[in-house]
């Protein structure tokens, strides 16, 4: 396998030393840059996301930023089509599954696929950009319940009443559902690194709406036997969720090798709860690129400063960059963390 130049995304994975603290942004592919609007403007996300020349092309568009690693462009939805629960991405309102799951037969009939047969563009995809970077790439999937979440709820979701009515009602068809998408993204990711990815982050996004018991019961076995799998390979593991405050160190037990950290949590504070033989991944709020130049450095500093050197900080935001981010406040961050950092 080919590696990359510049590698010091994945030495802090490890924890290993740096010449400068590495960064990359959740979603540094997407609207806030002009040349992906342009690129929208011909496609539609699905085509872009399926087509692995305008994959490859679209994963390459941040690497002007200077950042430290790539992420393949796709999404975390794509396996749920192929798994017979088809969706679009209607304008302005986000992913509709067309039948949303309600029923243990509807579970049943969900088919766990082989990502080699169902999803051939995104191992293409991987297999076509790795020759084109200087820098790490990074695969990516979404875990199994906030993939449940889509399938139950049919689109986004304020309470995930629905997803939690299945959870707590049918704890049985809940766990069928959680293990059938367990098994579908541990088979994805394993296809993803042998395809040539560099590490892979799941996706837990909107986990942080459980308890620490309802995460233990309900999620934590099916997180676990993907990560052992996925982690057998050797690449960096990125855990990450949103509002994950209380779930901290559940998640850490669920494994990974790096714990992905929301914005609410102070770094040396989360450092302090998942303990010192992980690697960080975090945690500017993402709104803080959006008021000036000088408060998305400010912001930037603050999270240097919580990290304070510790080995194995990966700088991000807590959440992905929001499409009305001005790219010339990302570049300053980029900047900033790597001369601030520099050692
Ligand atoms: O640059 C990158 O980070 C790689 C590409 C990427 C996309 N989606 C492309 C995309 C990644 C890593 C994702 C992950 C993803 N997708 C998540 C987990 C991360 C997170 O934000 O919590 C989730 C929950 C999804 C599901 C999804 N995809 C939603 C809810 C939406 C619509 C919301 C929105 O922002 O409009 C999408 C669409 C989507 N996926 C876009 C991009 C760049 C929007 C851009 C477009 O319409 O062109």
């Amino acid at each position: 396998m080919s590696r990359p130049v510049n590698d010091r995304f994945l030495r802090a994975c490890r924890r290993e030393p740096v010449d400068a603290t590495p960064v990359w942004f959740m979603r540094q592919a997407g609207r806030y840059m002009p040349e992906y609007r342009k690129l929208r403007e011909k496609h539609t996300l699905l085509e872009l996301c399926k087509t692995p020349e305008l994959a490859t092309a679209v994963t390459l568009q941040p690497m002007r930023l200077g950042v430290d690693a790539a992420i393949l462009f796709a999404d975390i939805l794509l396996p749920l089509e192929p798994m017979g629960a088809p969706f679009e991405f209607a304008k302005g309102e986000g992913p509709i599954v067309h039948e949303p799951i309600a029923t243990r037969a509807q579970i049943d009939r969900l088919r766990v696929i082989d990502p080699d047969e169902s999803l051939p563009y995104v191992l293409a995809a991987i297999r076509l950009v790795k020759p084109e970077l200087r820098v790490p790439l990074i695969g990516f999937a979404g875990a199994p319940f906030t993939l449940a979440s889509y399938l139950i709820e049919g689109g986004k979701s304020v309470n995930f009443a629905k997803t939690k009515k299945l959870m707590y009602g049918e704890p049985e068809a809940f766990a069928a559902l959680m293990g059938k998408l367990a098994e579908v993204v541990r088979r994805y990711l394993l296809a993803q690194i042998a395809a040539g990815v560099d590490a892979v982050q799941l996706f837990d996004s909107w986990v942080g709406e459980l308890s620490p018991d309802d995460y233990r019961q309900h999620v934590q076995p099916h997180v676990a036997h993907i990560l052992r799998d996925v982690s057998e390979p050797g690449v960096p593991v990125i855990h990450f969720g949103v509002g994950t405050s209380a779930l901290l160190e559940p998640m850490r037990d669920a494994g990974g090798t790096v714990i992905g950290v929301d914005y609410c949590t102070s770094l040396a504070d989360a450092w302090s709860r998942v303990g010192s033989d992980r690697a960080l991944q975090g945690n500017m709020d993402p709104c803080a690129l959006l008021a000036t130049r000088e408060v998305a450095v400010k912001h930037a500093q603050r999270v240097l400063d919580a990290a304070g050197g510790r080995p194995g900080h990966i700088f991000n935001l807590g959440h992905g960059i929001l499409p009305e981010t001005p790219v010339d406040h990302v570049q300053a961050v980029v900047e900033h963390v790597h001369a601030s950092s520099a050692r």
